[in-house]
């Protein structure tokens, strides 16, 4: 039996009491968890010290590096290409993911974009995905190495296991714990994989409001500094948006009619939120890839895009042209009054589609595609009384009293000057402040 070099109690004890953790006996806790030597009970101790107590930017810069160690490290230097990925810390209807990849893809950019499911009332981009008939999220290394060298140039997939194993345990740890809503832990977290996948560059889409991990503005901005800081210290070219998600993004939040959405941008409508933000984020991918003057709303209108997109979905085996899954129950919310649409909270709107069946309480669970919300009004929307406002659609009309209870008080009709919003992209950062 080999000897270990520290105590698991002693390193709780250390942080409990507010100290910062010595590199060697950090690296040691995250590899000794990884094997199975430190306990759960240990592990989710520990990381609630660290949700209590915080962690020093070095503490947290270990942390991340003892993570990415855990796994293997993908590289794309074969490829030839620059490769820039995006993130998201996660929103009430954020497809952003689906019309972005493509649309990068078109500049001949690739994007290797491997991302994960959902879980609570934040969606998954695999699930989003796996509403298209065939289409496949688990790929081998070599065929996202071939997708991304060939004309399809982008890749959306599951991120394999081999990748930050360290991270997965401690996340599944920390939704059972509450310790998810905690900055050294998110960044070290997302960052850990991103760094291990190996792209050149990386666009970070931190989300603040209701429908986000950080609600307050002034901690998302916290939590983009430290993974801005993270990724540059580790040679990702990274940069941040801080975006708003008090509101849910476009019109649908489910599945199947967040793939239908995706595909309207793609073909140059959509949303103009979905589309305004689609077009931030892929301006800054590119410039970070060398091109910062191309013309990306172009190409969302003139069909290259699309284009990109049904070759990535055939690639994946899916059909892109095949119908899209419809729920066979729905229910439709109408408004109670004449007015104005002044408040719609994003988390309620993600609790309901959740219940409805657009997403899973557990890991192990299926979701529905067919399931979710189609949104017909927005803040600032005039309406009249029994004017349907939002159809929620289910495969069992048992689930609609939930979803709808989870609305109560989510929404109001008021007067047309009580409807304020502020940017959908509040601030931009990068390494240099
Ligand atoms: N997403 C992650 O991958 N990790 C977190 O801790 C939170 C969101």
């Amino acid at each position: 039996m080999s000897i270990e070099p520290f105590d698991a109690v002693d390193v709780i004890k250390a942080k409990r009491d507010g100290g910062a953790v010595p590199e060697p006996a950090l690296r040691w806790l995250v590899d000794a968890y990884t094997r199975g030597y430190v306990s759960d009970a240990q592990m989710a101790s520990f990381a609630m010290a660290v949700f209590q107590r915080g962690m020093q930017r070095d503490e947290i810069r270990v942390l991340t590096d003892a993570m990415i160690a855990s796994g293997e490290r993908m590289s794309f230097a074969s490829l030839g290409k620059n490769t820039v990925d995006k993130h998201s810390t996660g929103g009430v209807g954020d497809k952003i993911t689906l019309p972005l990849a493509p649309l990068v893809a078109v500049f001949g950019v690739a994007v290797p974009q491997l991302s994960g499911r959902g879980l609570g009332h934040t969606g998954g981009t695999l699930d989003k995905l796996e509403s298209i008939a065939g289409w496949r999220a688990d790929l081998s290394n070599d065929e996202i190495m071939a997708q991304l060298a060939g004309d399809v140039g982008a890749v959306i997939c599951a991120a394999g296991a081999g990748l930050a194993p360290a991270d997965k345990k401690l996340y599944a740890l920390r939704d059972v714990t509450a310790t998810v809503d905690c900055i050294p832990l998110i960044a070290s977290s997302i960052m850990s994989k991103k760094i291990a996948e190996g792209t050149d560059a990386l666009v970070l889409d931190v989300k603040f409001g209701s429908g986000a991990f950080m609600q307050n503005v002034d901690h998302a901005r916290e939590l983009a500094r430290t993974m801005v800081q993270l990724g540059t210290d580790s040679g990702v070219a990274t940069t941040a948006l801080l975006t708003d998600m008090n509101v849910p993004l476009g019109l649908t939040i489910g599945n199947a009619n967040e793939v239908r959405e995706s595909v309207e941008v793609l073909a140059g409508g959509g949303p103009a939120d979905v589309r305004e933000l689609t077009v931030a984020l892929a301006r800054e991918m590119l410039a970070l890839a060398g091109q910062p003057d191309v013309d990306v709303e172009r190409a969302l209108d003139d069909g290259r895009a699309m284009d990109s997109w049904r070759r990535m979905i055939e690639a994946q085996d899916g059909d892109p042209d095949a119908p899209l899954p419809v729920a066979p129950e729905t229910h439709t919310i109408t408004a109670p009054a004449s007015g104005t649409l002044t408040r719609m909270e994003a988390l309620p709107f993600g609790i309901a589609a959740w219940r409805l069946g657009a997403g899973r309480a557990r890991a192990e669970d299926l979701v529905v595609h067919s399931a979710g919300i189609d949104l017909h009004v927005k803040p600032g929307d005039t309406v009249q009384a029994g004017q349907p406002l939002f159809t929620l659609a289910a495969e069992d009309a048992a689930r609609f009293d939930r979803a709808v209870e989870a609305l109560e008080g989510a929404w109001e009709i008021g007067a047309a000057d009580k409807v304020t919003r502020g940017p959908l992209v509040l601030e931009r950062i990068t390494a240099e402040g």
